[in-house]
């Protein structure tokens, strides 16, 4: 609906290990029922048992689907995995790669979520590459420094493979917390990885914002120059609120 520069707005839902069939199918039905012209381009990442549920549900609305994480890997023996083909299968656009929940409790380094995405792109889906600094790091005043880190290996992917992505920045300590970066503070990550962007030739990136998102502050934190939507997280299951987000 709304833009920033030539950028179209989205809005993506991570449910994290959250839902149930009857829940999902409840959810799924409201957000398929709203108007689409009364929202942006919406989508929800779901986990992974319930992506054939989200397809039949999704199919043929506007609203896209995917899945919080992709296998590095094609194929074969890495148990647990789950690879870009098998995603496309259940008609994923999207493939979300390093969440920081996926840095911090399963050890993820920066090479293997751009090895994810690349994984991804590879089968056509689109990545969405989370990057995102700590409190600790925030304090120390590190934040560019450990975003510039995080991006470097999936920048040098090259213009043509970071064309086809969307990025994320979600500072840690905002994610889960109610403690939401200022629109200033967002901003100012944003900036960088926008010049990080142009440098490269790839300055049409969408880049989401995520941490406590919600709609009481999605509308300031839209109103940012280089910040083109949210990636939301608990706002995401209640879908008044999520469409109340996307409505911006
Ligand atoms: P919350 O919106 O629950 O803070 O989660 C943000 C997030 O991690 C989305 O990926």
């Amino acid at each position: 609906m709304t833009q920033t520069a030539n950028r179209a707005r989205l809005v993506l839902g991570n449910w994290k290990m959250h839902g149930s069939l009857a829940d999902n199918a409840a959810l799924l039905d409201a957000l398929r029922a709203a108007d689409a012209a009364s929202h942006c381009q919406i989508g929800v990442c779901v986990p992974f048992p319930y992506l054939a549920q989200t397809a039949q549900a999704l199919a043929g609305s506007a609203i896209t689907w995917g899945a919080q994480d992709v296998s590095a890997q094609a194929k074969g023996a890495f148990t647990g995995e789950v690879s870009a083909s098998m995603l496309k299968e259940f008609g994923c656009r999207w493939a979300l790669a390093g969440h920081s929940e996926r840095r911090t409790l399963h050890g993820e380094s920066d090479q293997l979520v751009a090895d994810k995405a690349r994984a991804a792109l590879e089968q056509g889906l689109t990545p969405v590459v989370c990057v995102g600094e700590s409190l600790e790091q925030r304090e120390s005043g590190d934040t560019l420094a450990v975003i510039e880190r995080q991006l470097a290996p999936v920048l040098a992917l090259g213009r043509e493979a970071v064309a086809a992505m969307v990025l994320a920045y979600e500072p840690v300590w905002a994610i889960g917390t109610g403690r939401t970066a200022t629109p200033e503070q967002a901003q100012e990550v944003h900036a960088a990885i926008r010049a990080a962007l142009t440098k490269l030739g790839a300055p049409q990136v969408q880049v989401l914002y995520g941490g406590s998102v919600k709609a009481a502050n999605a509308a300031t934190l839209f109103a940012m120059a280089d910040i083109d939507g949210a990636l939301v997280g608990g706002a995401s299951l209640v879908a008044e609120e999520f469409l109340r987000i996307a409505a911006n």
